[in-house]
């Protein structure tokens, strides 16, 4: 008896005490709340991700005629600014599947209509244009500027090493101080 009730005091109070009021059930309804938190983020974050894709800046992909393209002082430079420049300073732009979904399509689209203002190597307006300049053109190609960042990130085909980095530049300039009258 003695023996039994000892048992009692040390095992029956102390599993409800800790074990079944405490731990276990708050520890269920935390669990399904957390669940259905994290789904009514995921609905949320769906939701956005569609409502965003109505939003229209972004969607003009036109590629324009090409106009006139500049006096190239050599095929390899317009080689090199094709492959490092042409997408955004061009008409000639390559529109990849992420320009097609929001919130990438505005990154891109900004750069290309922003772009195509400063210098587009498809409608050559010798010098008009404020990025049409030699010293600019070099300016950005010498110090690594341009092509940015985050295009050559996605574009591994757009990183100069430092010999078609000055080759690039030397090129474009001369390309750029030639008056062309094609
Ligand atoms: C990812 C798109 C993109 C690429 C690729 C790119 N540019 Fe640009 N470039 C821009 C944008 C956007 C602007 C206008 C805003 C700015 O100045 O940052 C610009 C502006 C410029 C300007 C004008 C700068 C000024 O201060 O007026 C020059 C010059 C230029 N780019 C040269 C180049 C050359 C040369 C290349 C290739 C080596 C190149 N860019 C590649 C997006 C690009």
């Amino acid at each position: 008896m003695s023996g039994l009730l000892r048992h009692g005091d040390v095992l029956a109070p102390a599993l409800p005490a800790t074990k079944a009021p405490g731990i276990t059930d708050s520890g269920n309804s935390k669990g399904r709340n957390s669940t259905m938190n994290r789904k009514k983020i995921i609905l949320a974050v769906v939701a956005i991700a569609l409502a965003i894709q109505a939003i229209p800046y972004g969607r003009n992909h036109t590629n324009p005629p090409v106009v006139r393209e500049p006096a190239w002082d050599s095929p390899t430079t317009r080689e090199l600014a094709r492959r490092a420049c042409f997408d955004c300073h061009s008409n000639e732009s390559v529109w990849p599947w992420y320009s097609k979904i929001a919130p990438t399509s505005w990154l891109v689209a900004f750069d290309v209509y922003e772009g195509r203002k400063e210098l587009n190597f498809s409608d050559w307006r010798d010098g008009a244009r404020e990025g049409e300049q030699a010293r600019k053109i070099m300016k950005e190609v010498n110090s690594g500027d341009m092509p940015p960042l985050q295009y050559r990130l996605v574009h591994p085909e757009a990183k100069l090493d430092p010999a078609a980095r000055k080759r690039l530049s030397e090129g474009l300039g001369a390309t750029a101080n030639k008056i062309n009258h094609n």
